[in-house]
């Protein structure tokens, strides 16, 4: 018989990214092939997101898409996978455009559930899990390059921030092993990976037996100091000392940190239920570049959330000002049913008013990171090289530690060689350099 083959789209945030992985390796095992060709594929699947309604939206303009070929083709299966499926659960089999919907907790399963809806059943299982961390599963990594892998260090979120989604769609917070972590770095690096990602929703609260993130962020650099370690995402009021003295003394641990900041008023900061005023976030920002002077630091900020005054956008963009971020993620707020702000407060913010704000935070960014650039013209970097650039195939491109998108003329080298280049121009997105013989 036919092997049968799975198509994926992943959505969302990286840790969706190293789901998918998993899956991949969970049907695997089950005699599922890994397809790119939709017209091809047996179960077509989208591993989703609900942080905002426009995430949802674009999933189900996809679903249309994906049931013109479960509608051509004889047993096509169609499933929802992800943060969606969590949250809309019946309401995506009732559309009658799906067969499976399965939570983040309950991929293990899918080889059941997708055979059982080839019966003529569609199947759900959104039972969210105290425990399950896919620890010992060894992902199937995507990346094209073969560069650059993700590893996923804990699931869920115990943060109440009101506007947020992820708890009711990942639920609480769990660490996984810190030996199947290690031993999938060094599976990692001798599959020839240069660069590991740690993720977790909030990866300063990991806690094993004892050991938290600073232990895990050293053990994992000191296991495979050939590979570049990142880590995402950063709580404000959790990354710590610790963790900073780690950063700094591991050549392999890459100065920059992802750091979500949300707004720069402290009512408002309050109302997101963050824990952190808008000091504290400025005292910690001083604290990182006190001991590593060349840390870039990144963030996210959501524009004209409930009852938000036009001064109050002001102090966030004061506060951009202050900072000085080197890059940001920057959205409008989106209710999202079942939070707490969207049981306590108004939307009151007008939509043309929430993407004025919104446009006036990304102009100032526009500039900072241009600033920032700036800044580093003349400067000597180690960039990993994922490929070709994309503008012009006679050029490489690469991140430096900073995770800024350098790019130079180089025949010489190819993806997963580190190299030196310097700077000697920039625009606002890129680093435009030379390679340093
Ligand atoms: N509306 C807009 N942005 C949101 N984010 C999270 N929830 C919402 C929401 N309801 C943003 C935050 C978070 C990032 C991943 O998405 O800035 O840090
Ligand atoms: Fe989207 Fe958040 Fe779920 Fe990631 S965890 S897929 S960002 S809703």
């Amino acid at each position: 018989m036919k092997m049968k083959s799975v198509y994926i789209e992943t959505y969302g945030c990286q840790m969706n990214v190293a789901d998918t992985e998993v899956v991949f390796s969970i049907l695997g095992a089950a005699g599922y092939g890994r397809t790119e060709d939709i017209t091809k594929a047996d179960v077509i699947m989208a591993n989703t997101c609900s942080i905002r309604d426009n995430a949802e939206q674009r999933i189900w303009g996809r679903l249309e898409q994906f049931n013109i070929q479960r509608k051509s083709r004889k047993g096509v299966l169609v499933g929802i996978l992800g943060c969606m499926a969590e949250r809309l659960k019946d309401a995506l089999l009732d559309s009658g455009k799906v067969d499976i919907v399965a939570g983040p907790d309950s991929y293990r399963r899918l080889p059941e559930l997708i055979s059982a809806a080839a019966e003529g059943t569609p199947q759900m299982d959104v039972i969210l899990s105290r425990e399950e961390t896919y620890a010992e599963i060894s992902p199937v990594r995507t990346d094209k390059n073969g560069v650059s892998a993700f590893i996923s260090i804990m699931r869920g979120c115990n943060n109440v921030c009101s506007y947020c989604v992820v708890p009711f769609t990942r639920g609480s917070e769990r660490s996984r092993s810190l030996s199947t972590i290690v031993r999938e770095a060094c599976e990692c690096a001798a599959q020839g990976y240069k660069e590991i990602t740690l993720l977790g929703q909030n990866v300063d609260s990991y806690s094993f037996e004892g050991q938290d993130f600073a232990d895990l962020l050293g053990k994992v650099a000191e296991t495979v100091p050939s590979v570049r370690i990142r880590f995402s995402t950063s709580n404000p009021q959790d990354i710590s000392g610790k963790v900073l003295d780690t950063m700094a003394s591991h050549p392999n641990i890459c100065h920059h940190i992802h750091l979500p900041v949300q707004s720069g008023s402290d009512r408002i900061l309050e109302k997101m239920r963050r824990r952190y005023t808008r000091q504290a976030y400025l005292d910690k920002v001083r604290a990182i570049r006190e001991k590593m002077p060349d840390c870039a630091i990144s963030t996210d900020v959501i524009a004209g959330f409930c009852s938000e005054t036009v001064e109050e956008h002001e102090m966030t963009l004061s506060l951009f000002r202050e900072v000085g971020f080197d890059a940001a993620y920057m959205f409008y707020y989106s209710e999202r049913s079942g939070t707490l702000a969207a049981r306590k407060y108004p939307d009151d913010v007008p939509l043309e008013e929430k993407t004025r704000r919104l446009e006036e935070i990304i102009a100032l960014q526009n500039s900072l990171s241009l600033e920032s650039n700036r800044r580093d013209v003349g400067r000597r970097f180690t960039v990993l090289v994922e490929g070709p650039s994309k503008r012009d195939e006679a050029d490489l491109c690469g991140r430096n530690p900073q995770n800024k998108m350098c790019v130079w003329k180089d025949s010489s080298h190819k993806a997963g060689d580190f190299v030196e280049v310097e700077v000697t121009d920039c625009t606002q997105a890129t680093l435009l350099c030379r390679l340093v013989e």
